[in-house]
């Protein structure tokens, strides 16, 4: 069976959970060696990750191509609006392609269709770099990063504060593999996707819509927010102002646990999202989250190829 991770649930709890490992584990052994430089081992030495990229990305498209290194592959960027995909190739006849040339694809994309059919006709394995609903890959960065602050996942307290967005729907996802508890601070109007809220719920985990912004994040371990506007959504004056009593400022954070974290996956928009006092004061663990993009992707790269 190709491995495919279009969301987190295609790994599981278990393999998530080993995914983490994995990737906490890879970092430290390679801890001061040129970034470009591949492991000892190099895993994947041979491979190519053929990358389509249908939106922006500065994170995405640079720690997939570091992580290809590391670990001895290398990687192949495609500007979707460059290539035949852009000018009506289908995404079926693109799979099938990319499957010859390639070892693994991944795609960024608006439509989660998109990439569910591009799994559907590819003969190996399809990562989901973004879509509109869900960023599976960025969770992944950020449980690792939770975890090396020094706070183990299980019964842990998330305040989301913002637009009910991709972003979210895939910590709600971990929540569930995971066990931790999430408190939704988005206003009515703006809410995330349901299935991921009931199937959460379901796995065990504590999942709350608050639309006081002081209740989401009242005692929460990890307070996490998102750009208000998410590429492909127009800039609508309206929207801005139901979201910024949920601005993430020191006021905000104060109502947190003490050693609370601060989470976001970039780009920030500051003084929207957050300000400056929060993204670079002390509970901000930004750049170490943006960091581990590299070593998690090392990681579901891995378990896509069967190694984990
Ligand atoms: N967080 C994230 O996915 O960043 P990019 O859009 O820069 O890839
Ligand atoms: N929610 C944002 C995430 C960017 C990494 C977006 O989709 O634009």
């Amino acid at each position: 069976m190709t491995r495919h991770f279009l969301n987190l649930a295609d790994a599981g709890a278990e393999a998530l959970k080993a995914i983490l490992d994995d990737a906490i584990a890879r970092k430290a052994v390679r801890k001061g060696l040129p970034k470009g430089q591949a492991d000892a081992d190099a895993p994947l030495a041979g491979r190519v990750l053929a990358m389509v990229f249908e939106k922006n990305s500065t994170r995405t498209r640079v720690s997939f191509d570091i992580a290809m290194r590391q670990l001895g592959g290398s990687a192949v960027i495609l500007e979707a609006g460059t290539t035949q995909l852009g000018r009506g190739e289908t995404i079926a006849d693109t799979a099938r392609v990319l499957s010859r040339m390639a070892d693994a694809i991944m795609l960024r994309t608006d439509d989660h269709a998109k990439v569910e059919e591009l799994a559907r006709h590819a003969t190996v394995p399809v990562i989901n770099g973004l879509t509109d609903l869900s960023h599976p890959c960025q969770i992944v960065a950020d449980l690792e990063t939770v975890i090396e602050h020094g706070k183990p996942l299980a019964g842990l307290e998330w305040a989301w504060l913002g637009d009910g967005n991709n972003v979210l729907n895939s910590i709600v996802e971990a929540a569930g593999l995971c066990r931790f508890n999430v408190r939704i601070g988005v206003p009515e109007g703006y809410d995330s996707d349901p299935g991921f809220i009931a199937r959460a719920r379901a796995a065990g985990a504590n999942v709350t819509v608050v639309r006081d912004p002081v209740a989401a994040v009242a005692g929460a371990d990890v307070v996490v927010t998102d750009t208000w506007v998410s590429m492909g959504q127009a800039h609508a004056e309206e929207k801005l102002a139901a979201m910024a009593p949920y601005q993430v400022n020191p006021a905000l954070m104060a109502k947190a646990r003490a050693d609370a974290l601060f989470l976001h996956c970039l780009p920030a928009h500051r003084g929207e999202e957050v300000t400056d006092a929060v993204i670079d004061g002390p509970a901000s663990v930004v750049w170490d989250e943006a960091e581990n993009r590299i070593h998690a992707q090392k990681a579901i790269l891995r378990w896509a190829f069967g190694q984990v």
